[in-house]
Formats: C-alpha cells, structure tokens, sequence
C-alpha cells in the first residue's frame, strides 16, 4: 500500500486553509531521499546532484535542495534565473540545454555555470561569448550502442539529444584550443528506469569514453554527469530502486576502469524526478459522479495540474481518503474537466465507493507535475505547498488566478477589463 505523510483529517484541516485542487510536497521525505543519495555516492570525494529543475522549478524547493548540497540543471533563461534567485550559481548550475539560443548561453555564461554542450556546432556560439568558458562539458548520444530505451526518451538512435562519439572527440580536441581547462561528459540514455543496472552500466560506458578521449585527444576529463533517469514506483506493488546497491555498483565500475588508469572524476547526477516524485500529492475534491456507458468520478482539478498520464498513460496510484481499509470494488475513470476525453488520470480504475465531496490523493506527482501544467480551457493552475515534519504547511506558490492567465495582455485595451 502507498504511503501518505497525512490522514483525511489532517488533509481536511489543510483543504480548509488552501482550497483544492494544490500539490504537496512531503519536505521531510525529499530531505531523506538526498541524504541517502549522498551517502551511496560519498565514495566519490566530488559528488554532487544537480537537481532537474524543469521537475519540480519552485525557488522553496530549489533552496531546500541547495542547503542539502544540490546544485541545479537548467535547461533554459528563467530556470537559470529561478537557479540564481534561489541561491544557486556559478558551478553549482549545470546548463543542460539543447537547440540553445545564444541569450540563454549568455546568461548562463554569465553566472559562472558549467555549459554542458548538446551538439559540436554550438562552440561557434561560445566564441560568441564575452569570453570562453572554463569549464565544459559535452552531452553524448550513444544511438544504437546502448541498447536500454524506453517510450519517453525512445530509441537513441532517433533521440535529438547529445553528440555521435567521433562528433564528441572532435569537439573536446577544439575545446582545448579554446581554453579550457575543466572537462565533462554527459549522457542520459533513459527515463524512468527501474532496472538497478542503468546508472552503473551508463558509468561504465563513460569510463571508457573517459579514456578514450584521453586517448584520442590528450584531454583530461575531471567530471562524468550520469544525468537523470533513475525511476520511482508509480504503482504500489513496484518495489524502490537500492539507491545504496546502485552506488556501490558504479563503484565497481569505476575501480575496475578507472582506478587501474590512473584517472580519477567526478561524479555528477541530474536527477529530477527520483528526488522529488515521490514526495509530492495532488490533492483535489470529487466534484461529480456521472453515469453513462461507464462510472465517472470527476475531480476539481484536471489535466492542467498534471498531464503525464494524459500526455503517457501514465499510471498515478489514486488514494480516496478515509477510506484507505475498503475494499476496491468499483471500477471507475477518474476525470479533469477539459475537454479533451484524455482528461482521465485514471481508466478502469477499481477503487472503494467513492462520493461527492470525498477528498483523494493522486500519487507521485513530485517531479514533471505541476511543472508540465498547461492553460488549455483557460484552465488554471494550481497551489503548491510544503508539508514540514510537524505538520505545519507553508504555501510555496499560490494558485493562478484569472489575471495570471490575461497577464500577456496587458497592453492591450482589454487589459483595464481582464486584469482587475
Ligand atoms: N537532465 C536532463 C538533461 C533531462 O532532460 C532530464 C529530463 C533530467 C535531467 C531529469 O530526468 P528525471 O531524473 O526526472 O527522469 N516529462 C517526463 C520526463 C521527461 C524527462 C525529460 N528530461 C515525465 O513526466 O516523465
């Protein structure tokens, strides 16, 4: 059974407070998941996640997760300004980009960030710079010579991500005339993997381009990013990934490659969604039964919230509070309210008798939640709010209103009317 931090009581005494539909995120749970991502890394003295921030871009979080040692990968202007207005710059931002334009390397060049290159043609827009940069990492696309994919990154060979190997040669050989000094390289090959063997298997091949690279080109690389990826149990019967058990197999990884040459890196990770996903709840109120050819349940909020299970199919474990101990014998499709019929965050779902006004919980909405929300309908996005281990709540961003939404007009002659 999937765990809450909160009962319906303690839930009704926040929905009194913050109206639904909001997000909660559990800062005690995402605290500990740092904490022990550090210790199964803390063989390598240089360690750091770089938080994905496009997962979960909220200044509070940002600043939670720096004050435990994170720094942040952006992958645009405002993430690296949400990055720098929470505290965190120069290289403790990894600038993860792709089809950049050159403002965005400006800015990111600009607060001292490490530029993490999606594509050998983009050096031509770091000579364009007010000056080169220092440190430099490159992003590397397999194609077809890691055989792990899944449906959201798809097969590398078709993924627009990252550079060919000889590409990666030839642009860490011009990095070099160029200055700099402090190397990387990166590679996210999957997302939401399961299977313990990702990260060690995705390190092990970076060893060996590590050291081909040395080979080839005379550069030393000092950091390997393994990236993001790491995947979290979306449905209740799924066991956690060893977080401990994969740290210790990239270990092995690095002393039977690594260590025997001599070389010693860096390891970085970008995870977004292993660090928050599963500490954050989509709260929302069933609104509706409806009747037709099947049950409907429809909630106050909709897809507008959270889109990955209209956007993937994705599987979100539903909690109907207060009634955690019934059995689940009605088979409902809990609705949004767009229309749009993928409006459903979940299909032939067996769930206990549900009624207007019942209070549920939609699981793992921690990471690409609230983050991929969207306006369609002139829907509105909701509050997020952090739950604290005393079970006081802190607002961390308030709802939209419909004066957010007619923001981008307000040159117009109708701003007078919408932006009251
Ligand atoms: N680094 C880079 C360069 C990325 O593109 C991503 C995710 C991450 C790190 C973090 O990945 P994570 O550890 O969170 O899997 N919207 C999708 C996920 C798309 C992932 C895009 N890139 C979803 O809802 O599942």
């Amino acid at each position: 059974m999937k765990q809450l931090p909160f009962d319906r009581e303690k839930l009704e005494q926040i929905a009194a407070v913050y109206p639904t539909p909001f997000h909660i995120y559990d800062e005690e749970g995402i605290k500990k998941c740092v904490k022990e991502l550090y210790g199964a890394f803390s063989w390598n003295k240089g360690f750091r996640e770089y938080f994905a921030v496009k997962a979960l871009p909220n200044p509070f979080i940002l600043s939670l997760l720096s004050s435990l040692g994170c720094g942040c990968d952006c992958a645009s202007l405002p993430e690296l300004m949400l990055s720098d207005a929470s505290g965190v710059n120069g290289e403790r931002i990894m600038f993860s980009s792709n089809d950049t334009p050159l403002n965005e390397y400006e800015c990111a060049n600009a607060l001292g960030a490490v530029i993490n290159l999606d594509d050998i043609s983009h050096i031509e827009m770091l000579d364009r710079l007010e000056h080169f940069p220092k440190t430099v990492c490159c992003r590397y696309n397999p194609g077809n010579a890691f055989s792990m994919t899944n449906d959201i990154m798809g097969h590398l060979a078709d993924s627009k991500f990252g550079m060919t190997k000889p590409q990666l040669f030839d642009a860490m050989a011009i990095l070099k005339t160029r200055g700099v000094k402090r190397f990387g390289i990166h590679s996210m090959l999957v997302s939401c993997a399961m299977e313990s063997e990702y990260y060690p298997r995705l390190a092990k091949s970076l060893f060996e381009l590590a050291l081909e690279v040395k080979a080839k080109t005379g550069v030393t690389v000092s950091f390997l990013n393994l990236s993001g990826g790491l995947g979290i149990p979306y449905y209740p019967d799924q066991e956690p990934i060893n977080i401990k058990a994969i740290g210790n197999a990239v270990k092995e990884e690095y002393e039977k490659t690594l260590v025997p040459a001599g070389m010693e890196v860096d390891i970085y990770t970008e995870l977004g969604r292993y660090i928050t996903g599963p500490y954050g709840y989509l709260v929302s109120r069933v609104i509706h039964k409806k009747q037709i050819y099947k049950n409907y349940i429809g909630l106050d909020a909709c897809a507008s919230d959270l889109m990955r299970p209209a956007m993937y199919g994705s599987y979100h474990h539903i909690t109907v509070m207060g009634k955690e101990n019934m059995p689940c014998d009605r088979l409902y499709d809990v609705t949004g309210s767009l229309c749009e019929n993928n409006d459903k965050f979940a299909i032939d779902r067996l769930l206990p008798e549900v009624q207007t006004g019942d209070l549920v919980v939609i699981h793992d909405t921690g990471a690409h939640g609230h983050s991929m929300g969207y306006n369609y309908n002139g829907k509105l996005r909701s509050a997020e709010l952090m739950y604290h281990k005393d079970g006081t709540v802190t607002m961390i961003r308030r709802a939209e209103k419909p004066s957010d939404y007619f923001a981008t007009l307000d040159f117009s002659p109708y701003a007078d009317k919408l932006l009251k």
